[in-house]
């Protein structure tokens, strides 16, 4: 057994005879950050939707912690340890930025979800939903020990971004600048405290400034030793934060190493030909 945090193997993914991801395998290990490259359809976000179980794969494996998890649920990858954001930014646009954090750990909980497992059968979904509703009406001693759990942690990710959420915590969502709603996205995410973080082209839409601040927090997320897996066309940015680069052209892997050597890789500047003439360090599209 591989001692990976995230081990991949042969995963292929096809939408109607195309292969968006066509046999692909890597790992990333703990504390690395590993970032997939490539142009414009070459099967990043599939492959990305694969690991967190959004989507099935046609065949290969995927394991968290040596446990196989490209058969489970969501929810279930979501516990075992991996939170996402996406490239087109999910928030709930009616809830507050606080709130929006809270939801990502919803699916932890314990004092305020008794009998949660039973969720998953429908003819017993009445017994979890009833329970609930108890604790949310009179409460219990674990419930509120739990409630102050919660806070602290939403208030831990508020804090990471204090200068632009902190003022922010409680307007609802819509009210939000796009990059302000991209910073409470990544905060929902690492409210979970997960293995792998998976990020899908997190400065997407950002200007510049914008862009070197989430640098700065994805470098400070390094530090705190964070595994992260991150889908970006920046270069620059991926560049400087990434510890490895796998770089993907219709469904496969054609390079993967150090940055520095898959920018001068022959097969990753074809890949890029007639995008741009060469790898140069401004934004790929
Ligand atoms: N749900 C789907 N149904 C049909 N085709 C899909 C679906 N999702 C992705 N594809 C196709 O699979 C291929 C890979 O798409 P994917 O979104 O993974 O690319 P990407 O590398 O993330 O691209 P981008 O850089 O534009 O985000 C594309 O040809 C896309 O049209
Ligand atoms: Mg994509």
């Amino acid at each position: 057994m591989s001692d990976a945090l995230l081990q991949v193997d042969d995963l292929e993914r096809h939408f109607e005879g195309l292969k968006a991801v066509g046999g692909v395998s890597f790992h990333v290990s703990p504390g690395e950050v590993v970032s997939i490259i490539g142009p414009n359809g070459s099967g990043k976000t599939t492959t990305l939707n694969l690991v967190t179980g959004a989507l099935r794969p046609n065949a290969g494996s995927i394991s968290l912690d040596g446990v196989r998890i490209d058969r489970a649920r969501s929810v279930d990858i979501a516990e075992h340890g991996i939170a996402r954001t996406f490239q087109n930014g999910r928030v709930f646009a009616t809830l507050s930025v606080a709130d929006n954090i809270e939801v990502g750990i919803h699916s932890t909980l314990r004092a305020h979800r008794p009998f949660r497992r039973l969720s998953h059968l429908f003819l017993l979904r009445w017994i979890p939903l009833l329970a609930e509703l108890f604790v949310a009406i009179f409460g219990t001693p674990a419930a509120r020990r739990e409630r102050r759990s919660i806070d602290a942690i939403v208030e831990t990710e508020i804090d990471r971004f204090e200068a632009r959420l902190g003022p922010r915590r409680d307007d609802p969502a819509y009210s939000l600048s796009y990059a302000n709603r991209r910073r409470t996205e990544i905060a929902r995410a690492l409210a979970l405290k997960p293995k792998l973080l998976v990020l899908d082209e997190p400065t997407a839409g950002m200007n510049q400034s914008e862009t070197a601040e989430v640098l700065a927090q994805l470098l400070q997320l390094k530090a705190e030793g964070q595994t992260i897996l991150l889908v970006e066309h920046k270069l620059d940015l991926v560049m400087t934060v990434s510890d490895r680069v796998i770089v993907m052209d219709g469904g496969r892997i054609i390079a993967e190493g150090a940055p520095q050597a898959v920018r001068r890789d022959p097969a990753v500047i074809e890949a890029y030909l007639g995008r741009r003439r060469h790898l140069g360090g401004e934004d790929a599209r």
